[in-house]
C-alpha cells in the first residue's frame, strides 16, 4: 500500500480552504492509502504564539480531523513535537540545504514581507517540513498548492542526499494536489488565498462559523456584474471560487456545476453554495463538541507518537550513520 502524510498548523481557526485543500481529501486518501496525519505544531511556533492558545489548539485540531472523519483506525495521528526525530533530522537536512533555495520559496517571501523582526524559523521552516515528508518513506504528499514548492524542495533535499552519498536513503516523494479546490480564495478578494492570518475575517469561512455567519459571507462575497455562473478564474474570480467550493464539497466537476447552475442568477448560484457549505460543516462542528472533551484522543495520540517515533528513529539513524555521526 502507498504511503502519504500530511500535516496542518494549529494556528488560529482552520478554514474552508484547509478542508478542501487537505483534510477533505486525507478522509478520502484513508481509504486507499497508509495514512499519517500530524499537528505541525513546531511549525506553527515560527511566528509568536500565545502559550496557552498554542496548547488548547493543538488538542482542537485532532479532534477536528476526527469530526471530519480522519478514522484513527486507518490513520497514524501524531503531534510533531511529541516525535523528536523531526526537529533532529531537520538540522542534518538544514546542513544540506543551500541558503539561496530557501530564500526562493514564495511563503517566504510572502510572509517576511509582512513581518519586521521574523524569526529564522520563518526561513528554515520548509526544510522542517522536508524531515517530516522524508522520514516515512512516503510516496505522496497531499496538501493545498500553496505547499507544493516546499514539497519540491524536499524531493531536491533527498535527491541530493541519495546522491552525494550515493545510497538510497530517501524515498522521493510526490506533490499530490487536488484536482479541484486546490487553491480557495478569499471570499472578499478572490485574487488572494483564503487565509487564518487574513486582516478581514469576512473574507474566510472557518470551520467553526455558526450558519448565520456562514450564509452572510457566501451571501456577500465579491462576484462580478456578468450574471453567468461560469469558471473563469482571470475574468471571474469570485464566481470561479464558489463554483470551486461548490464542486469540491459535492464531489462534481466544475463542468457538471456550470450545467446544474447554467439559469440561476448569483443570488440563487450563492444561496446553492452557502446551503452546501452549512450542510457539510455544521455536522463537523456537533461531532467536534461531542469529541473535543473525549479520553479517546489521549490513546490515539500516544499511540500514534509511539509508532511514528519507532519508523522516524529507523530513519533517522540511518541518515546519522552514512553521514558519520556515530560513534
Ligand atoms: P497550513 O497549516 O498552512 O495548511 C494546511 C493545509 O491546508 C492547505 N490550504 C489550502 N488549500 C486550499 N485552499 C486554501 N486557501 C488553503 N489554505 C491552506 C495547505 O496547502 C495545507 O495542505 N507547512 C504546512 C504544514 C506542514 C505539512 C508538512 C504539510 C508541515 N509539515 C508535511 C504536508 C507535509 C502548512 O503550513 O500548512
Amino acid at each position: 500500500m502507498k504511503r502519504i502524510i500530511t500535516g496542518l498548523q494549529p494556528t488560529g481557526c482552520i478554514t474552508l480552504g484547509n478542508y478542501i485543500g487537505a483534510i477533505k481529501r486525507m478522509v478520502e486518501y484513508q481509504e486507499r492509502y497508509e495514512s499519517f496525519i500530524f499537528v505541525a505544531d513546531m511549525h506553527a511556533i515560527t511566528v509568536p504564539q500565545d502559550p496557552i492558545m498554542l496548547h488548547e489548539s493543538i488538542k482542537s485540531l485532532i479532534a477536528l480531523y476526527l469530526a471530519c472523519g480522519i478514522d484513527p483506525k486507518k490513520n497514524t495521528i501524531f503531534i510533531q513535537s511529541e516525535n523528536i526525530y523531526h526537529a533532529n533530522m531537520s538540522w542534518i537536512l538544514e546542513c544540506h540545504t543551500p541558503y539561496g533555495e530557501l530564500g526562493r520559496m514564495t511563503q517566504f517571501k510572502d510572509k517576511s514581507k509582512k513581518k519586521q523582526n521574523f524569526s529564522s524559523g520563518l526561513y528554515t521552516y520548509p526544510v522542517l517540513m522536508a524531515s517530516d515528508i522524508l522520514l516515512y518513506d512516503v510516496d505522496y504528499v497531499p496538501t493545498g498548492q500553496d505547499q507544493k514548492q516546499h514539497v519540491e524542495l524536499a524531493r531536491n533535499i533527498a535527491e541530493k542526499i541519495n546522491k552525494k552519498y550515493k545510497e538510497k536513503i530517501f524515498k522521493i516523494p510526490e506533490p499530490l494536489i487536488g484536482k479541484r479546490g486546490a487553491k480557495i480564495y478569499d471570499l472578499v478578494d478572490p485574487t488572494k488565498k483564503m487565509s487564518k492570518s487574513a486582516l478581514n475575517p469576512k473574507g474566510v469561512i472557518y470551520l467553526m462559523d455558526d450558519e448565520k455567519t456562514i450564509r452572510k459571507k457566501i451571501m456577500s462575497a465579491t462576484t462580478d456584474s456578468e450574471m453567468k455562473v461560469v469558471f473563469d478564474p482571470d475574468n471571474k474570480p469570485g464566481i470561479s471560487n464558489l463554483i470551486s467550493i461548490y464542486a469540491s464539497l459535492s464531489n462534481k466537476t466544475v463542468a457538471a456545476v456550470e450545467k446544474k447552475f447554467k439559469d440561476s442568477n448569483y443570488g440563487e448560484f450563492k444561496k446553492s453554495v452557502a446551503d452546501r457549505v452549512v450542510k457539510t460543516l455544521i455536522p463537523i462542528q456537533e461531532k467536534y463538541k461531542k469529541l473535543i472533551n473525549s479520553k479517546d484522543i489521549d490513546k490515539i495520540l500516544d499511540e500514534g507518537r509511539d509508532r511514528t517515533s519507532l519508523i522516524a528513529y529507523e530513519k533517522y539513524d540511518k541518515l546519522k550513520h552514512v553521514i558519520g555521526l556515530y560513534r
